[in-house]
């Protein structure tokens, strides 16, 4: 799960489709394409919906998406389209490209959506995000 800063967006993400995986068989991780977080906690905005829907996300570090990643995972959901075309900017070859999905396709397929980012809202910017996250996870682990 990538975004940009790995404090508000992709921390719900890992954290909501962790509780729907088996962890046995599925790993998950989130990272940003942005380095000013690393080793921070998600925001406490991020924390709080989570909380709100039993998640716990307080174990989570900021840490910043690297090339090891595309061999290290099989798929690489980004928040947005400026996540993806980071992303794209370092990809190594036509495998690694083709491991990146726009999250948001996974509920409105090919509409190539952003997960608005919530950083400069309120709170219910994080309740609508971690709506959107829920269903897309869903799908995703209904695949899985
Ligand atoms: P995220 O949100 O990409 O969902 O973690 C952001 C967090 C921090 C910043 C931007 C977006 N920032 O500019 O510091």
């Amino acid at each position: 799960m990538v975004c940009l800063g790995n404090i508000c967006r992709s921390p719900l993400a890992e954290g909501i489709l962790k509780s729907k995986i088996d962890s046995n068989n599925v790993y998950v991780d989130s990272a940003g394409t942005g380095h000013w977080h690393i080793g921070k906690k998600p925001d406490p905005r991020s924390i709080e919906v989570a909380k709100k829907h039993q998640l716990d996300i307080t174990d989570q570090r900021a840490r910043q998406f690297s090339k090891q990643d595309f061999d290290d995972f099989d798929y690489i959901f980004v928040m947005d389209n400026s996540n993806k075309k980071d992303i794209l900017s370092i990809a190594r070859n036509d495998s690694d490209k083709e491991k990146i999905h726009l999250i948001l396709n996974e509920i409105f397929p090919n509409e190539n959506m952003d997960v608005p980012d919530p950083y400069y809202g309120g709170s219910e910017g994080f309740q609508n995000v971690y709506r959107m996250l829920d269903l897309s996870c869903d799908s995703i682990a209904n695949r899985l």
